[in-house]
């Protein structure tokens, strides 16, 4: 099966094609073509991602995007094509509200043969509703005009998956186009900590691709700490990158932080989480000073960092106590942080030897389309195929336990 994969949930344009065999038991995946687009210097200056922005840049590069990376497929086959009147007043409705898209759609269309993909998967939310919007009306109207089958991808899903399939921590060049890999059914229950800018999470799977929520956070999520408090110290936006470079810098000369942070929750008998009183916390610590050197900035976020990290360990090492886990992924753009990959690969060996730890291969854990190719060919085989898709800013993984 060959899927044709789009992602526009925040400020990444992605799209990869993805050729998959196999069933849900075991299967085998190539990376045919993979592209993608971050609009971070577009929304740097905003200090966080502005939606009306994403929206436009999404509907101004998805045409560009597609182009290179069906070539990169070698799926781009030059041929005039008519568009019956009736298609074409169709796909305009569709993309009336995508303004810029429908002209660069008909010219693109009208100039290549239909790709010899088998279906479409597109990212349904979680995220920025009206940049998911962009992303399904472009899949709606590709699938229509190509007549191709659409499936709809929970973009957390794809953060699961793209954490299963890279089965190891090495650093591999996963995301590269031609590079294969393969998915054997992991040892059940998987335990899944989502750890991204919009969502943390603990979900549990105890069969296959069937979640349940163990724990939440109940205010702010933890990559959107990182973002605050980095705005805090005047870092530029996405903050997380920024505080692990300060972090690990100090954590260099000395293990000992000048500051001591809360760690909110650290006990409570659920698996819940709670990140706006440490931010708080962290403001309220730069008030008491007029002036903040380099060296304290460096001290703040190494003491932030290891704050959220021992609050995600004990609640993730709760869950696994109460579940039972025999696998633990982690998956979501904070995933990348190497202060929390190292910690948690260490206390995995150290505690739960007989868990497997899986987490992304460094180009995989933040947004890309391979990881919702890889999730919509898991409901591509259930053929959970739509024709209508409503964007869900806040589509969730799993109903509460
Ligand atoms: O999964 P993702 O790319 O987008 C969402 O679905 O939210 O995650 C983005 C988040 C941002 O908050 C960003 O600051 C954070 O992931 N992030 C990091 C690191 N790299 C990205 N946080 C901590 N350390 C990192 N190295
Ligand atoms: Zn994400």
């Amino acid at each position: 099966m060959r899927i044709l994969a789009i992602e526009t949930s925040c400020d990444e344009t992605a799209i990869a094609v993805v050729e998959a065999e196999g069933n849900e038991q075991s299967a085998q995946f190539r990376v045919l073509g993979n592209t993608l687009l971050s609009q971070i210097e577009i929304h740097r200056e905003y200090g966080g991602v502005f939606p009306a922005l994403a929206k436009r840049e999404h509907a101004k590069n998805l045409v560009p995007i597609l182009e290179a990376a069906l070539e990169e497929a070698e799926l781009l086959h030059e041929d005039t094509q008519a568009i019956p009147e009736e298609m074409r007043s169709a796909i305009a409705r569709i993309l009336e509200r995508e303004p810029g898209l429908e002209e660069q759609f008909f010219e693109f269309i009208g100039e290549c043969e239909p790709p010899e993909i088998d279906v479409i998967a597109v990212t349904a939310g979680p995220g920025l509703e009206p940049a998911l919007w962009v992303g399904i009306n472009f899949a709606r109207a590709l699938a229509l005009v190509w007549n191709k089958p659409l499936v709809a991808v929970n973009h957390m899903e794809g953060h699961v998956i793209a954490a299963l399939v890279s089965g190891n921590h090495a650093a591999s060049p996963l995301a590269s186009s031609g590079v294969a890999f393969e998915l054997k059914n992991p040892e059940m229950p998987v335990l899944g900590l989502l750890i991204s800018g919009g969502h943390t999470e603990l979900v549990l799977m105890r069969e296959w691709l069937q979640y349940e929520l163990i724990g939440q956070t109940r205010d702010d999520a933890i990559g959107e700490a990182f973002d605050k408090v980095a705005r805090m110290l005047s870092l530029p936006y996405p903050g997380g990158p920024e505080i692990s470079r300060l972090a690990e810098k100090s954590r260099l000369e000395t293990s000992e932080t000048l500051f001591k942070l809360p760690r909110p929750m650290l006990d409570s008998t659920t698996c819940d989480f709670s990140f706006a009183g440490l931010k708080t916390a962290v403001l309220y610590l730069l008030k008491t000073k007029s002036d903040v050197s380099d060296r304290e900035k460096e001290h703040i976020a190494h003491e932030f960092e290891n704050a959220v990290t021992d609050v995600l360990w004990r609640k993730t090492s709760r869950a696994i106590d109460e579940t039972g886990a025999q696998t633990l992924v982690i998956g979501g753009g904070v995933s990348a942080n190497t202060h929390i990959r190292r910690v948690f690969i260490e206390k995995m060996q150290s505690d739960y030897p007989d868990v497997a730890l899986r987490i992304p291969s460094a180009d995989l854990t933040t947004d890309n389309a391979i990881m919702i190719a890889l999730a919509g060919f898991y409901r591509a085989l259930r053929k959970e195929f739509v024709t209508d898709i409503t964007a869900n800013g806040n589509l969730s993984l799993a109903p509460v336990r």
